[in-house]
């Protein structure tokens, strides 16, 4: 496992500077984007844009440095319930008996082939925190959940201490106490 402990050094010791993620838009070039995963390179080509302008999520890209229009990387984030029942029961028995307690889900996250092990992934699982803690200060959101594609896509979730739902492993989450700490 990270780690949370050493990026909360690192996070807290670092001036925090403006996200430099944007919503999808029109000059973003999605079709040459390729991440190793076809069904995340797709999602971006053909269902992004649709969803986004539906309002059932947002696609927020991390521009490559040299081209604005090149996408180095992207998540999607929305709006989310769970069902306490689902939750491992130390964490279902301090929250309240609601049917569905509201939280945020990261859906999918992917970084270019091009741009892989240089801290990019990283970055855009940080980013996807900070929106999501800025967010529940807005509206109740317990948690940060994220879909992971595969048991591989989970370990990359697991180094960052996120916790899986015992009947669904590849899906995960975050409690926003957690997150606010971080960046505290
Ligand atoms: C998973 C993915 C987003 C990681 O992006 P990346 O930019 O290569 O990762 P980073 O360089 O930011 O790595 C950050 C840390 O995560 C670790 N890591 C990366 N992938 C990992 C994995 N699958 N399991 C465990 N740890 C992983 C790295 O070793 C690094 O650790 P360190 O800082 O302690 O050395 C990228 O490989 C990808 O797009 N994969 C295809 C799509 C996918 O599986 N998406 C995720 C779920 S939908």
């Amino acid at each position: 496992m990270k780690r949370l402990t050493s990026i909360l050094l690192s996070v807290s010791q670092q001036p925090r500077s403006p996200m430099a993620t944007e919503p999808l838009g029109p000059a973003h070039d999605r079709g040459v984007f390729s991440c190793g995963r076809q069904e995340l390179d797709r999602y971006l080509r053909e269902r992004a844009r649709q969803d986004q302008e539906r309002k059932t999520s947002v696609c927020w890209i991390l521009p490559a440095r040299t081209d604005r229009r090149e996408i180095a990387g992207y998540y999607t984030l929305a709006a989310y319930s769970v069902s306490p029942g689902a939750l491992p029961p130390e964490v279902a028995g301090k929250l309240p008996r609601y049917p569905l307690i509201p939280a945020a889900i990261l859906g999918r996250l992917a970084v270019s082939e091009k741009y892989k092990g240089q801290g990019l992934g990283e970055y855009l699982l940080l980013d996807a925190m900070q929106r999501s803690l800025d967010q529940s200060k807005s509206l109740g959101l317990f948690a940060l959940f994220v879909d992971a594609k595969d048991e591989q896509a989970a370990g990359f979730y697991g180094h960052y201490d996120f916790i899986p739902l015992p009947s669904q492993p590849l899906r995960l989450f975050l409690p926003i106490k957690t997150i606010a700490d971080l960046f505290a």
